[in-house]
């Protein structure tokens, strides 16, 4: 695993962006693994630009979300199918809707879409590159501590911490869902290869404990040490103290 200091958000982002796109480019077939969350507006905003720019075909690209609420329409503002439109599939609407995918959490048979999204990703996979934020609590997708490591789409019960967090995303922490359908750790691990960010102060100690911790359930980001192909890119704020800036 390789941790790399980029100093800022910004730089960050902008670096992940590129390396969607010459995905994207140099293979447009190529198939993505998604992230949400505030970690990933900016990367969004930059691969948007990228896209735009040079109008690149991405008729072929196929894409497959990390995770979804349970219980919010695909309308909900909250929800990770309006955050998608809103950051990239609106403002690039060159994707072919048949090749996004993203768990339907409002399902009345949540287990039935679970083992659906589950079965798809195992007949379209894998994922060339999987993104990835980190919860305060080092959760990867909806995979919180405790969560099995070869777990695949499963449906998760959240976390007070989970909860906590994102309730800045909300209008208060009792509008927040306390479930979600998520990727699986097994399933994360099966792209061929994955980009971690984290930024600000918040996640130091996130990125502190899997960085000094092995393979543990208690920890599912160290569920990452387990893979061959792994980049994790933060801020100076997440940054342990020896990891040089480049
Ligand atoms: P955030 O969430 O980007 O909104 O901090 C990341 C995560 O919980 O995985």
């Amino acid at each position: 695993m390789k941790i790399i200091n980029l100093g800022s958000k910004k730089l960050a982002s902008f670096y992940v962006a590129c390396e969607l796109y010459k995905e994207m480019s140099c293979q447009p077939t190529s198939k993505l693994g998604l992230a949400t969350g505030g970690t990933m507006t900016e990367v969004y905003k930059y691969l948007v630009e990228l896209l735009e720019k040079n109008q690149l075909d991405v008729s072929h690209v196929e894409t497959f979300n990390l995770d979804e609420y349970v219980g919010l329409k695909a309308e909900h503002p909250q929800s990770y199918h309006y955050y998608m439109n809103e950051v990239l599939f609106d403002q690039y609407p060159n994707f072919n809707k048949e090749n996004i995918h993203i768990p339907n959490g409002y399902s009345s048979q949540l287990e039935d879409e679970a083992e659906r999204y589950n079965q798809l990703l195992n007949d379209r996979g894998p994922v060339d590159i999987q993104i990835l934020g980190i919860g305060e609590n080092g959760h990867i997708g909806f995979n919180e501590p405790g969560t099995d490591l070869h777990s695949e789409t499963h449906i998760v019960d959240l976390t007070e911490s989970t909860i906590r967090a994102n309730s800045r995303y909300f209008e208060s922490e009792s509008d927040v869902p306390q479930q979600a359908v998520s990727m699986g750790l097994a399933s994360i691990l099966k792209a061929k290869r994955i980009i971690l960010l984290a930024f600000g102060e918040k996640k130091k100690e996130a990125i502190h404990q899997l960085m000094n911790n092995q393979v543990t359930k208690d920890i599912p980001s160290t569920i990452l040490h387990a893979h061959p192909n792994v980049e994790v890119y933060v801020d100076d704020e997440a940054a342990p103290p020896h990891i040089d800036k480049v």
